[in-house]
């Protein structure tokens, strides 16, 4: 806790899913390099494998795991286990205080803890919304409710901005920042890592080839629309045997079970365990479609100019499709097996949407997420908003 200006702000950050450590290591280290921050990093781990991975990828150590992971958790499990924990490291810790990123349930449920102890929380990724609490279900509640509890907002976007406007939050309260993800993706993609899977690597370093990069996990598709993205995966391996398809699949059972079926009898579908962050960036760099229903996939691939079938039938990333670099294609099989051979079969089409555009970040989104914070604390003040146009 800080008692006098002079002493560092003690920022908690609290994250628990891999896409959340992704957008905040960079933050993490960017604050320790900030005489004016003390980070306490403080993990839920709802997710355990794919959270470690991205610790070890980025070498951050946290100072706090709650370890809440159990196989099949449910939300209200990941909910009360956070609150609680969070609260007694609050009261442990005794932070200035609590950055939350995106829309996890860790993020929602470590940011009541933050209010309940009346501390500011410090909402990364703020804004994003589709307009349906449905879809994605529960990300959509969830970020709703972390606007809500939350003291400084910081959505990456103007569009993302435009929506917390809508919603009456006062403007003082929002800086556009960028995504923290485009700060860690230019870092990822300047080293080339290796996956460590023998056949992922080979096709990575063959160009004889193209090279079509997938991954489902949302929860609004398990069950039928994951086996109908499981099936249009595997008819376009059978009728394009040319084309390679590499698929790191997410630990969640419920994707595995409705996924592998499809997809693992194909030679030329390459299957593995989920990609530490560095391999799948040197993935998607080498890839020439990327299909996904991932937030964080929608905005990295677009900066790396892949063109991107989103595998959902709405988005709150707005930005690709407007510059035409990404498509909602939804979940329907016929639908997704038509859109991408078209991309494909046709280098025109092809041509028309691969080309880079960067809504989602310049690299400089942490510099302003703590400038904004001082701000908050009378330390500094925030600087210019990320513009898009302006890159
Ligand atoms: C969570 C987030 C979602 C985010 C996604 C990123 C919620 C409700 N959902 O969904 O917003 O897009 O992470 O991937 O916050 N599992 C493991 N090891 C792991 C991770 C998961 O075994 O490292 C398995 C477990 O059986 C677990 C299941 O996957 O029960 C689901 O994990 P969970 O975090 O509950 O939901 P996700 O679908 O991963
Ligand atoms: N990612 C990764 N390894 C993989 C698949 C994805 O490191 O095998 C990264 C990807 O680059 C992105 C993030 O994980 O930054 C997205 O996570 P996910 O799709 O699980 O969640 P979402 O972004 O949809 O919440």
């Amino acid at each position: 806790m800080t008692n006098s200006p002079a002493e560092p702000i003690d920022v908690m950050l609290v994250y628990g899913t891999r896409p959340e450590a992704i957008k905040m290591a960079p933050l993490v280290h960017a604050l320790n390099h900030d005489a004016r921050f003390r980070p306490i990093v403080a993990v839920t781990g709802q997710h355990r494998e794919m959270l470690d991975q991205v610790h070890n990828f980025f070498g951050i150590a946290a100072d706090v795991d709650l370890d809440i992971h159990s196989p099949g958790q449910t939300l209200t499990q990941v909910t009360t286990r956070t609150l609680e924990g969070v609260g007694r490291v609050i009261e442990d810790r005794r932070p200035d205080a609590v950055f939350v990123q995106g829309d996890t349930t860790s993020a929602f449920a470590a940011a009541l803890a933050g209010f309940y102890h009346e501390l500011p929380v410090v909402h990364v990724e703020a804004g994003l919304r589709t307009g349906d609490i449905w879809s994605p279900f529960p990300e959509e509640g969830n970020r709703r409710l972390i606007g809500q509890l939350a003291a400084l907002h910081l959505p990456p976007t103007p569009a993302s901005k435009e929506n917390l406007l809508r919603e009456n939050f006062a403007s003082e309260t929002i800086h556009v920042t960028g995504n923290t993800v485009i700060d860690a993706l230019l870092d990822a993609v300047k080293r080339y890592v290796p996956s460590g899977d023998a056949a992922l690597d080979a096709a990575v370093s063959d160009p004889s080839h193209r090279l079509v990069l997938v991954t489902a996990h949302r929860r609004e598709s398990w069950g039928a629309p994951m086996e109908r993205i499981g099936e249009a995966v595997a008819r376009l391996a059978r009728e394009h045997p040319d084309v390679v398809f590499a698929l790191p699949v997410h630990r969640n059972p419920k994707v595995r079970e409705a996924l592998l079926p499809h997809v693992s009898v194909l030679s030329n579908i390459i299957v593995t365990e989920p990609l530490a962050y560095g391999a799948f960036c040197t993935v998607m760099n080498r890839a020439d479609i990327v299909l996904t229903d991932s937030g964080g996939v929608q905005e990295e691939a677009p900066a790396l100019s892949k063109p991107v079938l989103v595998l959902r039938e709405n988005t709150e990333r707005p930005e690709a499709v407007e510059f035409g670099v990404a498509r909602l294609v939804g979940t329907d099989s016929d639908r997704i097996f038509a859109e991408a051979s078209r991309l494909l079969d046709d280098a025109d089409a092809y041509a028309a949407m691969a080309h880079a555009v960067n809504p989602y970040g310049d690299g400089r989104a942490c510099q302003r997420v703590l400038a904004a914070t001082a701000e908050l604390f009378g330390r500094g003040e925030a600087v210019a908003d990320f513009d898009p146009a302006r890159q």
